[in-house]
Formats: structure tokens, sequence, C-alpha cells
């Protein structure tokens, strides 16, 4: 393990503390900065990642992300480069810190990928997760945030999708059911003991960056979401972008769905941090985390243009397997119950990506 030193006996540090699984992703990073830009010194952050799917630089400790949001904040992120599998790591970061409560971001998330290597989405996804909630369980931790997914819906039996819609049905993939699976454990959990509270996000597309365009989403490979595929091809790195589908029930014939600016979701994770100090958060709630609004691909792609000053060249290409038509949010549940709203707008969210995307074109690696 790389990271802090791990002390078997004592706890290093007796402050309080929240551990962040997957803190070194896109979601978690994001989060992370808006926890430490906007939390008191009596909390700490404690971030635990396998580095799967995140960046570290030769000869660094820590992962980009987190050394780059270290030098914004001035503030100490503690870091274990650690699987969420590994019990016994798991138990030391326990004993290290004082854990109040965790968000758990880390997943693997690739939809493609998880038709050809569910085993690999479902030890990772499921039996990942219900490890950790057994390192909790024996630490006395029992306060979640989860990071979950409209996916859980899947097909829209009517729109927008409130969070009394079944889920569940329908799935067409390993990860969607990962997600789903792991929100019906979580379930039973909060029934087997009141001690749990439990808040599922169901995030619709997170796009977008920090609006200091020093961090942001950094997929390996090709993308396979839309926004950074469309950032990549206008900083110049893909040619042209396919656009699956032109013939779905839409404005333009192109797939819709509710994108939602990372730093929105990041204030979303805070207002579920807060309601843990509310006692009629125990159990379980999901809650939805989107903008209520819905935009095409193309519509997409018109508003990068406009907020990068680039043509992104695109072609129709077939539907895309597993794809929906249309898909957006309600979000009064986030509004009434963490005072959340979305309050950045398409052409925010295409800005502050394309901040990131051109001053960094090969992402961290840059
Ligand atoms: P990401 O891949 O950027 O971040 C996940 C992080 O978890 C990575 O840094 C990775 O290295 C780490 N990780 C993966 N498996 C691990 C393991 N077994 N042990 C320790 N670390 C591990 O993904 P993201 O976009 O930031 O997504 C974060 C969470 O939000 C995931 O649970 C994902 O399923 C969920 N989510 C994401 C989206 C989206 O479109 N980005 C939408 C809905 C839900
Ligand atoms: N699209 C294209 N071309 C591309 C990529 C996407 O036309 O190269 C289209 C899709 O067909 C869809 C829209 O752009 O209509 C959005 O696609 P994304 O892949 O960006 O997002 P999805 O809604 O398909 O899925 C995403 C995540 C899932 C997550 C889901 C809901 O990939 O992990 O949002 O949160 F479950």
């Amino acid at each position: 393990m790389g990271g802090d030193t791990l002390n078997e006996d004592k706890r290093i540090d007796m402050t309080r503390a929240i551990l962040v699984t997957g803190g070194a992703g896109y979601v978690g990073s994001h989060t992370v900065a808006y926890l430490l830009e906007n939390m008191g010194n009596d909390l700490e952050i404690v971030v635990v990642d396998n580095l799967i799917n995140s960046y570290r630089k030769p000869g660094q400790k820590k992962p980009e992300s987190l050394r780059i949001i270290e030098d914004m904040t001035g503030k100490t992120i503690h870091f274990y480069n650690c699987d969420i599998r590994d019990v016994q790591a798991m138990h030391r970061v326990f004993q290290n810190h004082l854990i109040e409560c965790v968000i758990h971001f880390a997943a693997l998330k690739a939809v493609g990928e998880s038709v050809t290597k569910p085993l690999e989405y479902y030890q990772a996804n499921v039996s990942g997760t219900c490890t950790l909630f057994e390192v909790m369980r024996d630490h006395g931790v029992h306060k979640l945030v989860y990071s979950s997914s409209c996916t859980v819906y899947g097909e829209p039996q009517r729109l927008p999708l409130d969070e009394t819609h079944p889920t569940g049905a329908g799935l067409t993939n390993p990860y969607g059911r990962s997600k789903y699976f792991c929100e019906e454990i979580m379930k039973d959990l909060c029934a087997s003991d009141k001690k749990w509270s439990v808040i599922s996000l169901r995030y619709f597309n997170p796009v977008g960056a920090h609006p200091s365009g020093r961090i942001g989403e950094d997929p390996r490979g090709t993308p396979n979401n839309l926004m950074p595929y469309i950032a990549q091809v206008a900083v110049g790195r893909l040619e042209e972008l396919q656009v699956f589908g032109s013939d779905y029930p839409t404005v333009d014939g192109t797939g819709v769905r509710d994108y939602v600016h990372v730093q929105d979701l990041a204030e979303g994770h805070a207002g579920a941090l807060a309601c843990f100090n509310k006692t009629e958060f125990t159990g379980f709630h999901a809650i939805n985390l989107g903008t209520g609004t819905g935009y095409s691909v193309l519509q997409m792609v018109a508003a990068f243009e406009a907020a990068s000053g680039k043509r992104v060249p695109w072609r129709v290409a077939a539907r895309r397997a597993g794809d929906v038509a249309v898909n957006y949010a309600d979000a009064s549940l986030a509004a009434r119950t963490l005072g959340w709203r979305a309050r950045r707008t398409l052409a925010d969210m295409c800005a502050d990506t394309w901040r990131w995307q051109s001053t960094h074109p090969h992402g961290y690696a840059t």
C-alpha cells in the first residue's frame, strides 16, 4: 500500500474523518475538493482508492487529482492506495482514523465492459461494497452516502423519473444491475439494524469540471460517455463524434439525457452529509440528483461548440444497444430533503469541461 503509513495499534489522528472510497476518481475528486473548500479544520478527509481508474505520476505517492486538490486548498488528504475488498487493509484504515461516515464512490463503471466482464463488476461493485459494509459495522460506523445511478430505473415507464418509479426491471447490463443489487443490499441492511443511515444518490449524467480547470474527467482510453467524447473531438484528440441513433422519438431524433454539473453533484453530497444530523434520516433513502431538464445529443454538440469556439464534427451511427430514448429526473425530493438544487447551466457544464480539456488535452498525464 502506498500513501499514509498504517499504524496497526492506534489511530494516528483523532480528528473526526470522512472516508471517501474512490475519491481519486471523477465525481469523488470533485466532492473531496468541495468538502475541503467548504468545511472547517475539525474534519479530515481520508481517501481509499486502488487507482484502477485514476492516474498517479511516476514517483508520486498520491494520485494527481488529490495532489492538485491539496495544492488548491492547502489541506492534507490522507490517502490509502488500497482496494475496498482488502479486508485487513480496510480495517487498518478504520483503526487509523476516527471515521464518522463514508461516501462510497469506488466502483467499476464502464457499461460495455461490464457485459464482457460480469464477474469483475460484481466482485468490485457488489462484493467490494459488502466488504466495506462489514468493516464499517465492525467499527461502529453506520452512516453512508452511496453513488447510485438513474440506470437503476431501467426503461422509463413514465417521465420525469421520480424515486417511486420501480427499479431493477429491464436492466440491460451487469453494471446497472450491480448498482441495483447494492441498493437492495443497503435496504436489507437498514431493515436489519436501525443504526444504519444510508442515502443513495441516484446521479443522472455527471459532466463538467471544477471551475479552476485543474481537475476534471480523465477517462482511460476512448471515452464511452458523450461529454468527454465531444471534448476530445473539440481538442483534436478524436476525429468525429458518432451519434448513436437519430430516429428516437425526441426533439431531433437523438437520445435525451439529464446532464448535471459535477460541482452540483459535489454540493449534493455535502447536503447528504448534513442530513445525518437529523433523526429522520435513519434507514434507507434514495434521492435523485439531476436538473430535471433533458438535452439531446445534438443540443449538447451545439452547446459545446458555442462554449469552446471549436467545431465538433459528427455523423449518425447505429443506435447503441441498451440505450433508452429519453431520461430525466424529477429532482424535487432532493430539494425538499437535502435543500439541494442543480444551479449550473448547460453553458457552465460545457465551459468548465472545455477549460479542463483545453488545458489538459491528455488529462492528468498532460
Ligand atoms: P471513476 O472511475 O472516475 O472513479 C471511481 C474511483 O474508484 C476510481 O478512482 C477507481 O480507481 C476507484 N476504484 C474502483 N474500484 C475500486 C476498488 N475495488 N477499490 C478501491 N478503489 C476503486 O468513476 P466516477 O465517474 O467518479 O463514478 C463514481 C461513482 O459514481 C461510481 O460508483 C459510479 O458507478 C457512480 N456513477 C457514476 C456516473 C457517471 O456517469 N460518472 C453516473 C452514475 C453513477
Ligand atoms: N452518445 C452518442 N455518442 C457517443 C456517446 C454517447 O451519441 O459517443 C449518446 C448516447 O447514445 C446517449 C447520450 O449520448 O443518448 C448519453 O450517453 P452517455 O454514454 O454519456 O450516458 P448514458 O446515459 O448512456 O449513461 C451514463 C453512464 C452510465 C450511467 C448512466 C446514468 O455511462 O454509467 O449515465 O447515470 F448509469
